[in-house]
């Protein structure tokens, strides 16, 4: 893959149906989705339990595009191989599962997987500073992680224009998760955002059965934040 700050769209399949991944994956595919992100959550860092890597694994062969697993477990070091194994192309993890966010990240590079750092809400643009020659993506919550449906947090957008200012013009992605909608997305592409994640957004009102309704959720946030860049 190689690097641009184009508009890309990464439907969560968190809001997908659970008895039905491989053709929700295929389903918003063909409808223009760039990305397909899983939410992998421990019951511990995050109040949800999602995904193994047998699931992850289970996943792969669905995904054309390219497979985002973003972890939000604690400890992280020693499942980086095996989601690596179940096909990750990139995995994020938290800033603050840990004491060792930089040794995370150099693992996760050791496995020929990209690698990204995320914040929580209520974690400072600055505490990534010291580790961005280890990311190819910051990902930036704009809720708090465990569950999806929720409100955007709007303290997001200035930290999105912090952390733009900080990359430079180091090929690092910006991500964005959590309460992503057409009426979100323009803020945070604005201020420096490039891939976009949506759950809710993306999935309400379609099905397997009426995918154009997934198609229809991702263009309206795609020409929003398309709007955002002039
Ligand atoms: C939250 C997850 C998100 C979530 C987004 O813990 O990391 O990816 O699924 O869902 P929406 O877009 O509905 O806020
Ligand atoms: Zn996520």
């Amino acid at each position: 893959m190689t690097f641009d700050r184009s508009i890309k769209i990464a439907p969560s399949i968190l809001s997908a149906d659970f008895a039905n991944f491989g053709a929700e994956i295929r389903a918003i595919e063909a409808q223009g989705a760039d990305w397909v992100h899983v939410d992998v959550m421990d019951g511990h860092f995050v109040p949800n339990l999602t995904f193994g890597p047998p699931a992850v694994k289970a996943f792969r062969p669905h995904v054309k595009t390219f497979m985002d697993v973003h972890l939000m477990i604690s400890p992280v070091d020693q499942y980086i191989e095996a989601y690596a194994e179940a096909g990750a192309d990139m995995i994020t993890a938290h800033v603050e599962a840990g004491p060792h966010i930089h040794r995370t990240l150099q693992a996760i590079r050791a496995q020929g997987v990209k690698a990204g750092v995320v914040l929580n809400p209520g974690t400072p643009a600055e505490a990534v500073a010291d580790v961005l020659d280890l990311c190819d993506m910051v990902l930036i919550m704009t809720v708090n992680p465990g569950f999806g449906g929720q409100k955007f947090i709007h303290s997001g957008v200035e930290k999105t224009r912090k952390i733009r200012a900080m990359i430079g013009d180091r090929p690092i992605h910006i991500q964005i998760d959590g309460g992503v909608t057409p009426e979100t997305a323009p803020l945070v592409v604005a201020a420096g955002a490039d891939v976009l994640v949506a759950g809710s957004a993306v999935f309400k009102g379609g099905s397997v059965d009426n995918p154009g309704g997934y198609g229809e959720n991702i263009r309206a946030i795609r020409e929003a934040a398309e709007t955002a860049r002039g």
